[in-house]
């Protein structure tokens, strides 16, 4: 018998199909162009079964949804002593580019907001460790959560650079707390070359099911973090996720979640699911408005909030 997994998530896109509101992120040049009318979805079970539907092969960069994964690397790699102390874990209810900085210490209030995702970037990998070995780390690390080797987009990740105006005067504001203790250009330079990671919409469902199955890949079977690094994280998600969105989608939606301005968006499912959509239009809060949807309604036909 065939399942019917598919002929749902078809019948889910087709519904938010019509759905023409909001704009690809103009920000970067490179990502204007994308064309807005892919969607797809797709679930990878923690027992190893992923089902799709639409374009959930089609690459794109990942951008903001590398955050949690470098986030959970850097807790592996450094402990969550070295990175507490450098970054918090509070939500920001602001955008996602925003200073948003603990007063005083000059914290980033939490890892997925740029402030802090620039600081997470800089504690991947042992300590010590360059510019080089912390983007191998990262992309070394993406790629064990995928399951498949991962690569970067030159020309997005070069688009992006010539705009990084207020990624930089970020990075500075966080080298004038000595949050950041090196050369910012080049933090910059790795977190954007880690938002340059491409994927497919399947890789994100698989990405999200390692998230969901406590660090462990459902398809490979690597441990690719501690099972107590994943809980930081998801929990992390659950709060600050969707940015100055985060309280519309825990109430509505209610899964651990991430976006990213290509217009990929996951959501993890402790024990149970990842979770993936592709839809490049974006809304006010930089979130894909067809994934959104598709998430609102995968909750509530299937009963995923967690509460
Ligand atoms: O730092 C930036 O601006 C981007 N490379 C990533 C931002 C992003 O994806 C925000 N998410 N919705």
């Amino acid at each position: 018998m065939r399942p019917i997994i598919p002929d749902y998530l078809a019948e889910v896109l087709e519904q938010v199909e019509p759905d023409a509101s909001g704009a690809p992120a103009a920000y970067i040049p490179e990502l204007a162009e994308a064309d807005p009318e892919r969607l797809g979805a797709a679930f990878a079970t923690v027992d190893g079964r992923v089902h799709g539907a639409g374009d959930i092969d089609v690459p794109f960069t990942i951008q903001s949804i590398s955050k949690p994964f470098a986030y959970a690397l850097a807790l592996a790699d450094r402990g969550f002593g070295t990175v507490l102390a450098k970054v918090g874990v509070e939500p920001s209810g602001e955008a996602f580019n925003e200073i948003s900085l603990e007063s005083g210490t000059g914290r980033p209030l939490n890892p997925m907001i740029n402030a802090g995702a620039i600081t997470v970037h800089s504690l991947v990998a042992e300590a010590g460790s360059g510019p080089a070995e912390r983007v191998r780390r990262v992309l070394d690390g993406l790629s064990a959560f995928a399951g498949r080797r991962l690569e970067t987009d030159e020309k997005v990740c070069a688009s992006e650079l010539e705009h990084a105006h207020r990624n930089l005067a970020i990075a500075h504001m966080l080298r004038g707390h000595d949050i950041l203790t090196e050369d910012v250009r080049a933090v910059v330079d790795g977190y954007t070359r880690q938002c340059s990671v491409l994927v497919t919409t399947r890789d994100l469902a698989v990405m999200a099911a390692t998230l969901a199955n406590r660090g462990v890949n459902p398809l490979s079977g690597e441990q690719v973090v501690p099972e107590g690094v994943v809980r930081q994280v998801l929990s992390v998600m659950f709060s600050c996720g969707m940015y100055d969105a985060a309280g519309d989608w825990a109430t509505q939606v209610g899964i651990p979640a991430k976006s990213g301005v290509a217009g990929g968006l996951i959501g993890a499912l402790p024990g149970r699911i990842g979770i993936a959509t592709f839809s490049p239009r974006l809304d006010s809060h930089g979130n894909s408005v067809r994934g959104v949807s598709l998430f609102e309604r995968f909750s509530s036909d299937m009963g995923l909030h967690v509460m």
